[in-house]
């Protein structure tokens, strides 16, 4: 390869302090071994330098005075591990003339806000669950009665403020779970939304609008292992309670997708990867209503990319092996960055 992106940055969450994301708030064996796993895969690509920088505290330096040639924004879980500050490092990078892989920061911002995102969507003829925006400081006794209904924080990610209790089924439950969110999550306003309990699907992109949006085949997330009783959604337990059934028995597969639903599925992915400003990658999470429409849950723009995360699974269900799922978001960015000089 001729371009001049060789001495690549990887950067990541920091390990040695407290994450909202990880069980305990700390990072444990099995994150250690996806993160070594991601390090080998980057390194066994042909043609760059990696360097790979998680301690935060020197973060900024680093950026500042070693100055890489692109750096691949894998830390999802935002500066000091603080969810927030996920868009304050592209935005570093921005202003210290870097180019990086994955969403600016304007992207960032509005997809990180879920009640936004649907707004958008819906205004570009994506289907949407029904939901009610609940501030954290309205009265609990003035929560709608809005029933199934799924109640998770407007703002977060990694499954955080999402239990197997946030499935609401009577005013009780809505109002208990409310009030354990409050206490959890203080100030954090709520979605009390339409309950979808249909299959979920994801369809995941690598790439851009410009010079190729590479659609995976869409994954379908198989609850049915799950012990009755248990609601079926990937809960904060499934992403981070290794003892969990949510985490143990919940498995992803290829989704068996009628054409009609898949072209629509990507036709929305399509369109709102553009408007919404991703770049490189995403990850478009839907699920099938009561009524048997397939839904837009969220949007996550430089999603998991773990070796055992949902994209990894697309890949492989394209027969592209991780490490060369790695090497198209880096290529998506490298391609980018030349053409913007
Ligand atoms: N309205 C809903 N109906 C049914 N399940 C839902 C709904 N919203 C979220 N979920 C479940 O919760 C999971 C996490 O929700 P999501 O909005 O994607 O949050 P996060 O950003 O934390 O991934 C989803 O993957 C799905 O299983
Ligand atoms: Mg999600």
């Amino acid at each position: 390869m001729t371009h001049r992106f060789r001495r690549i940055a990887v950067i990541t969450g920091d390990p040695s302090i407290a994450d909202p994301t990880k069980r305990g708030a700390s990072y444990h064996e099995e994150d250690r071994l996806t993160h070594e796993a991601m390090m080998a895969a980057f390194r066994s690509l042909e043609g760059y330098e990696f360097l790979f920088w998680s301690e935060h505290e020197r973060l900024l330096d680093l950026l500042r005075d070693q100055r890489p040639d692109l750096v691949v924004n894998f830390c999802d879980t935002g500066f000091r591990n603080v969810p927030t500050q996920e868009l304050n490092l592209p935005a570093y990078m921005e202003l210290l003339g870097i180019p990086y892989t994955g969403a600016s920061p304007a992207a960032m911002v509005l997809c990180f806000d879920k009640a936004i995102v649907r707004l958008v969507a819906q205004s570009l003829g994506v289907a949407v669950p029904g939901e009610v925006y609940f501030p954290a400081d309205a009265p609990l006794e003035t929560a709608p009665d809005l029933y199934p209904a799924l109640i998770k924080p407007n703002a977060a990610d990694g499954s955080v403020g999402i239990t197997k209790d946030s499935v609401v089924r009577n005013r009780a439950q809505a109002l208990d779970y409310l009030g354990w969110l409050r206490a959890t999550l203080p100030g954090r306003d709520a979605l009390i939304q339409e309950y979808l309990p249909g299959p979920e699907y994801g369809i995941g992109v690598i790439g851009n609008p410009d010079t190729g949006l590479r659609m995976l085949p869409a994954l379908e997330v198989d609850f049915s292992r799950l012990p009755a009783g248990l609601n079926p959604i990937l809960s904060f337990e499934s992403k981070a309670m290794p003892d969990s059934p949510y985490w143990t028995d919940i498995k992803f597969k290829p989704a068996k997708l009628a054409t009609d639903v898949e072209n629509r599925l990507e036709g929305w992915t399509r369109t709102l990867f553009r408007r919404l400003g991703l770049r490189d990658y995403g990850r478009f999470d839907f699920r099938v209503a009561a009524d048997g429409e397939p839904k837009l849950m969220e949007i996550n723009p430089n999603p998991a990319w773990a070796n055992d995360g949902k994209l990894a699974f697309m890949a492989g269900f394209a027969g592209i092996e991780y490490h060369d799922m790695l090497r198209l978001v880096l290529e998506a960015a490298v391609a980018r960055a030349e053409r913007a000089g």
